[in-house]
């Protein structure tokens, strides 16, 4: 049987990283991944594409990049792990891209390619569940600050940019069905509750 396909997705500082290491402890058998980098050509390109390795990219660079990544975590990671009957949890996925390059830099004239990309690109792996995390963004950039992280090429986007990919991400999931929006304005534990409850829904 194909495993299931699980994105955790969300703002900058909505808590992803910390839930998905409560999920490890609860589910230790999935592949945990992130988009991007979860291959070893995609660790290259999130340097290129995060930590401006090429320096400072066009819009349009950036996108490529972001659906370069994804195509081989798809060939690569996803799609074989998922027919080998394992469950993936990956750390975003094109449901970012939704938010980031198509709201928050403001590129409608993209989305019928990212569409089409991703149609091509996760053919053999759709989505089963798209859990997103949702906080007001400047809570978001409050906690990223507390706790002192050096800022990469997307963070630097100012409060206004930030609004823009929270509403991305609303928008977005009123489109997807497997989307399940989690109100993460709230301690860690009670988010968790949620997370959990929904990745046991659509386990069983
Ligand atoms: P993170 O993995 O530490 O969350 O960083 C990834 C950053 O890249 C984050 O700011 C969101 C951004 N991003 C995009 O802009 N487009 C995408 O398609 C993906 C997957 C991430």
């Amino acid at each position: 049987m194909q495993g299931k396909f699980i994105v955790i997705e969300g703002g900058d500082g909505a808590g992803k990283d910390t839930q998905i290491e409560l999920l490890k402890k609860d589910f230790p058998d999935f592949v945990y991944t992130r988009e991007p980098g979860g291959t070893p050509l995609g660790k290259e390109l999130r340097e290129i594409v995060l930590h401006e390795k090429y320096g400072s990219l066009p819009l349009l660079t950036e996108a490529f990049l972001f659906l370069a990544d994804r195509a081989q975590h798809a060939a690569e990671l996803v799609a074989p792990a998922l027919a080998a009957g394992k469950s993936v949890i990956s750390n975003r996925s094109w449901v970012s891209m939704m938010a980031y390059q198509i709201y928050g830099r403001n590129q409608p004239e993209l989305k019928p390619i990212v569409e089409a990309s991703v149609a091509e690109i996760y053919k053999n792996a759709p989505i089963d569940l798209a859990i997103i995390l949702d906080l007001p963004s400047e809570v978001g950039l409050h906690r990223q600050r507390e706790a002192g992280k050096a800022f990469d090429v997307m963070e630097q986007m100012s409060l206004e940019d930030r609004t823009k990919i929270r509403d991305g991400f609303l928008e977005t999931a009123k489109t997807l069905p497997q989307a399940k929006v989690i109100d993460a304005n709230r301690p860690v534990e009670e988010v968790y509750k949620d997370v959990k409850a929904a990745v046991e829904a659509v386990l069983k």
